[in-house]
This record gives structure tokens, sequence and C-alpha cells, in this order.
């Protein structure tokens, strides 16, 4: 597939650890909430896999999630080290792509991704490098096209991941596959860069990790019931004074997605 190629893509070269699974969590969240988005695009859909490492497993991965959900979407892994694109090239199919590039997300035809995600990429990036990375990313995307950037353990057991629309971010999702979890807070090193070096006293994201291991705690009783259970009640209850989205359907599936106001940075 040919692509608009700059002299110099945007970025650097990271670690490119990968694993096959690992972003399971966060695709089926996106296939969830981002589906719709998808099947109204007029033209068929484009996501980006930014970043997507040594292997090229996670883009396979997320045109098969997202196919599910919309079969003529488009997957387009765009990595910044030549040499894991040379390693992609072989996987690709009808419906996937891999380019070099950077945060300036070269695409074919400069066509607008409705989704770019950015899994365990900016985790590597000084803290003051994101809001201008946000802001490139976002200007890239389709009108109700979505950013999605965080970060997740090597096997994708914990996730957290912060939301952005084209006019800015929205929401921060913690994800962990819930009989692995001692106490919310466990999350709080899979925090996006944006917020990981703002959990400390004072930062609303420190009060929130600290009222979620609280309501956890409040709710131990029904840790009898399984830790579903244990973690519905935790989420209800937190609800009463952040402000809590989706639902109970994605709550069950070891999920809590707040507003992202609440838990930015002072
Ligand atoms: C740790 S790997 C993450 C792989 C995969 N996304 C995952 O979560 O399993 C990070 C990858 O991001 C790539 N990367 C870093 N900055 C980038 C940029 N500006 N544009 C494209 N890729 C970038 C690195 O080269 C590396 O291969």
């Amino acid at each position: 597939m040919a692509s608009r190629s700059p002299a110099r893509p945007v970025g650097a070269v990271t670690r490119g650890t990968t694993n096959p699974n690992r972003l399971r969590r966060m695709d089926r969240w996106i296939a969830a909430v981002h589906g719709p988005a998808l099947r109204r695009s007029p033209h068929p859909p484009v996501a980006v896999d930014l970043g997507y490492g040594a292997a090229p497993w996670t883009a396979v991965e997320l045109l098969e999630r997202l196919r599910g959900e919309c079969a003529g979407t488009l997957v387009v892994g765009v990595e910044i080290a030549p040499e894991r694109v040379a390693a992609a090239k072989p996987y690709e199919r009808d419906g996937l792509a891999f380019v070099r590039g950077g945060f300036e997300v070269p695409l074919p035809g400069d066509r607008r991704p409705v989704l770019i995600r950015a899994a365990n990429v900016l985790r590597q990036y000084d803290e003051d490098e994101v809001p201008p990375v946000w802001e490139r990313l976002r200007e890239r995307l389709a009108p109700d096209g979505l950013l999605v950037e965080g970060t997740c353990d090597e096997i994708g057991r914990r996730h957290v991941w912060v939301t952005l629309g084209p006019e800015g971010p929205r929401t921060v999702t913690f994800a962990t596959r819930l009989g692995s979890l001692d106490m919310p807070s466990d999350l709080a090193e899979r925090l996006p860069k944006a917020l990981i070096h703002r959990n400390v006293p004072g930062e609303p994201v420190h009060a929130f990790l600290r009222d979620f291991d609280r309501a956890w705690s409040a709710a131990a009783p029904y840790a009898s019931l399984g830790a579903r259970q244990r973690w519905m009640r935790t989420v209800r209850a937190l609800s009463a004074d952040w402000p809590v989205t989706d639902g109970p359907r994605r709550w069950r599936q070891g999920e809590l997605t707040v507003r992202w106001e609440a838990l930015a940075p002072r």
C-alpha cells in the first residue's frame, strides 16, 4: 500500500516489547464503544495501531476485533522502526497494511482515521511531551474519531487508558482481570504517562485511587460471591462521588471508566 512518507517520522524508536493478545481488553472496549462510529463511517473506516512494536500481533488482532463490529474496517499498523515494518510486511492481508511513520500518522491518500490506538508508546516519552503529541494525533482524527492512548502490563491483565476525541480528552478507563486484583490501586503502575507522575497527594488521580481502594475494602463481604460481584459493588459505590460512565455491561468486564475532568492533573 502506498503512503505519504515524510523524510523523518515524528518521534523516537523505543523498546518494541509486545505480546499476543496483550491488548484484548482495550480492543474489546474500543469495539463496544466505538463500533457505531465505525459503522457510520461513509468510507471503509481506517483504524491505526500506532507503535505496534517488534511483532505485528496487536494490529492483526485489532483488525479481527474491529471487523467483528464493522466488516469493512481497515487497519494500518504505523511503526517508527523500519526493521519492525519490514518484519510485519509478510502479515499484510486484505484490510491490513503496515507503514513506517511516527506521530504524523502517514496514511494512504491522507485518509483520516476513525481510530488511533497508541498502546505502551508514550510511557517511554517524557511527561511534557504528552500534550503536544495528543494534540497532533487528535488533529489527524476523522470528525467522530477516537484516540485511545494507554499502558498495560506485559500480558494485558492490567490496563489504564485515556480516550480523546478531536476536541480533547474525554475519559480514563481502568481495566483488569478481576481474579488478579488485590487492590484497585495495583493499577497505578499502569497509569498513562499523563497521570503516572500525578499519583501524589493533592492530585485528583491520587484521591480517586484512594477512594477506589476504600470502596473495594468496603465491598469485601461481596468477595464470597466472586470478584466480579465485589467489583460491581465497588463501581456502584464510587459512582456516588465520581463521574463514572459506561454502565453495568462494561463494568462486568472488569472495567471502570471515569470522565477525564475528574482526574486531570491540577
Ligand atoms: C513497547 S512497544 C508497544 C507495542 C504494542 N503497541 C503493545 O502494546 O504491545 C512501543 C513501540 O512504539 C514505537 N514507537 C515509539 N514512538 C513512536 C512513534 N512516534 N511513532 C510510531 N511508533 C513509535 C516503538 O518503536 C516501539 O516499537
